[in-house]
This record gives C-alpha cells, sequence and structure tokens, in this order.
C-alpha cells in the first residue's frame, strides 16, 4: 500500500502557502482564509505548525477583517461572509490567538446573520443555506457565544432541512448530499442535539457512500472523492456508526491519491493535487486514527488538542 508521505504533504503546503502571487492558481484567490484554514490545520495535524509565523498569518488575517461589521473576508479587500469568519476563528484557535479578537464585535456579527425562520445568511446578500447554520454554530461555540442566538429555533430549522432517507440539504426540501449532513450533524453536535438525528437510517445512507475502489462519494452514482473521506467520516463518527464502512480500504484509496514525487493530494487517483483535497486526506486518515497524525474533532474540524483548549483550558 506505501505509507503517508507526511515529509512531503508539509513541503508542499509550506510552498503553497508561500508563493503568494501563485496562490490563486491553487486556491482561488477570494477563497484564500479557507485556504489558510485547510493548510494550516494539515500542518497541525502534522505536528509541523511551528513552520508558520503565527505573527505573519495574524497580522494578513487582520487586514481581512470589517472593522465596521466585525466579519472577515475571503482576502484583503474582499467582503465578509460567514465562510471566512469561521475559516478565521478556527486559525486563530489554532495558534491559541483568540484575544486579537474582538469578540463581542465578531459574535455580533455572526448572531446579526440569523433569520427569523431559524436559518442563516452568509452574508448581508441573504443567501441561506445549512452550510451557514453550521458556520455560525460552530463560530459562536468557540468564542463561547452561542447564547447571542436562539439555538432551539436554529436547531428546528436544520431539522426542517431532514429528508426522509435520513440525511440533510442546504434547504428545507433540499437533496441530500454528504457536505451539507456533515453541516447539519455537526451544528446538532455542537448544540447536543443528535437526538434529532436518525442514526440508524442516516448511518445507513452515509456507510452506502463506499464505492467499490474503497473511496467515499457525496450522492448515490457520484464517483468516488477524497473530500467526502472527512464529510462522510465525520458525520459517521458523531452518530456513532463509523464502524460500518471498511476503514483499511478507504485509508488505501486516500494513500492511493498521494503525489508521492511532489507531495500533496488529489480529489482521485492520478488527478493534480490541491490544498483542499490535501486536508481533507490527512483529516480523514486521522480521524481513522493513522499512526503519527494528531487527531481532529469531527464537530469542530479542529484537532482535538486545540477544541480541549478551547473549552477545558491548557
Ligand atoms: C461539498 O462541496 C461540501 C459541502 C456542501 C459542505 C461545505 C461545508 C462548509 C463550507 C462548512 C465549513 C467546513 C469545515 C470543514 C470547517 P462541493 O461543492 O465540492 O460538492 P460537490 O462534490 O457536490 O461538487
Ligand atoms: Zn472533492
Amino acid at each position: 500500500m506505501g505509507d503517508l508521505e507526511a515529509e512531503k504533504h508539509v513541503k508542499y503546503i509550506l510552498s503553497v502557502e508561500k508563493k503568494k502571487d501563485d496562490f490563486e492558481s491553487l486556491v482561488l484567490e477570494h477563497l484564500r482564509m479557507n485556504g489558510a484554514y485547510w493548510g494550516l490545520t494539515t500542518l497541525d495535524l502534522l505536528h509541523k505548525l511551528d513552520a508558520v509565523d503565527p505573527d505573519e498569518v495574524v497580522s494578513w488575517m487582520m487586514e481581512c477583517y470589517h472593522q465596521d461589521c466585525g466579519g472577515f473576508g475571503g482576502n484583503i479587500g474582499h467582503d465578509p461572509h460567514l465562510l471566512y469568519t469561521l475559516s478565521a476563528v478556527q486559525i486563530l484557535a489554532l495558534f491559541d490567538r483568540l484575544d486579537v479578537l474582538d469578540i463581542e464585535k465578531v459574535s455580533d456579527y455572526v448572531a446579526g446573520l440569523l433569520n427569523e425562520d431559524g436559518s442563516f445568511s452568509g452574508d448581508i446578500w441573504g443567501e441561506t443555506d445549512t452550510r451557514f447554520s453550521y458556520c455560525a454554530i460552530c463560530c459562536l461555540s468557540i468564542l463561547h457565544r452561542l447564547d447571542k442566538i436562539d439555538v432551539e429555533k436554529a436547531v428546528s430549522y436544520i431539522v426542517s432541512c431532514k429528508n426522509l432517507d435520513g440525511g440533510f440539504g442546504s434547504i428545507p426540501g433540499g437533496e441530500s448530499h454528504a457536505g451539507q449532513i456533515f453541516c447539519c450533524v455537526g451544528a446538532l453536535a455542537i448544540t447536543g442535539s443528535l437526538h434529532h438525528v436518525d442514526k440508524d437510517l442516516l448511518g445507513w445512507w452515509l456507510c452506502e457512500r463506499q464505492c467499490k475502489d474503497g473511496g467515499l462519494n457525496g450522492r448515490p452514482e457520484k464517483l468516488a472523492d477524497v473530500c467526502y473521506s472527512w464529510w462522510v467520516l465525520s458525520s459517521l463518527i458523531m452518530i456513532d456508526r463509523v464502524h460500518w464502512i471498511d476503514k483499511d480500504k478507504l485509508t488505501r484509496f486516500i494513500l492511493n491519491c498521494q503525489d508521492r514525487e511532489n507531495g500533496g493530494i488529489s480529489d482521485r487517483p492520478d488527478n493534480a493535487v490541491d490544498v483542499f483535497h490535501t486536508y481533507f486526506g490527512v483529516a480523514g486518515l486521522s480521524l481513522m486514527e493513522y499512526p503519527g497524525l494528531k487527531s481532529i474533532d469531527p464537530a469542530y474540524a479542529l484537532p482535538v488538542d486545540v477544541v480541549n483548549r478551547i473549552f477545558f483550558g491548557k
């Protein structure tokens, strides 16, 4: 099978983070804050977060911060959005630098995106999606400010996006999709509301995502893709059904997606690597307790030691 090329992946991530001008060719420029979260979390899982200078990252991040509203943009000069605000808060948590934030201001921004029906808008333009429910709930929880929203209302909206197959969609009536399931199950886990999930039914739908090649897909009839090792596996762990998939076959699938020469992991064997799939590959292996990796929390998508620091102090 061959092992995890940990050192090569570290080199690959560092080279992507450094090539600022080139970065957009690998991770779209407007997603830079997400890209930073994927890359830095991967480094931490590989025990190499100390290879980057936290001050440099934090000062770039604060240039993406909008003092007027309290949200973060995806890059300098870009509009604020919940997706980037969560990544920013996660990165600061990784570096143990949440103290640089005006926590009241940021949590007011997030809480202000809650709508009357319990859904969350991603930004002032109003598109709603259960992805944003997750971003808001995860963010407020990390900041210890869940009391700023009506959690029950937010939870009942998520429950209204549950389908007859046990899965969840992006809006009520939206098709079940593993990425969306992660968001809904994650938000329910964080708020202590997993009793709303039919664990056997959802567990069955999720374990059916394993394909003949061992990889996981995101919906029926789709090809396996490394990123679903995260979306599906984290959901299975949160509902306590991870033993329903074949871990050895999935491990082999992920390892076969490595660029063994230059580092990085791709969506499926022999494709071009990117930071997104490198993160989800390493995070998936971490969820399966692959040796030598830090373990990652399936709901917060942060290393377990970071989550413990947030909630139980050092
Ligand atoms: C599928 O993406 C994934 C989703 C719909 C979930 C996205 C979740 C977030 C942005 C929340 C933050 C996540 C973390 C880990 C902290 P896709 O567009 O690739 O789906 P496709 O395979 O159907 O194209
Ligand atoms: Zn993918």
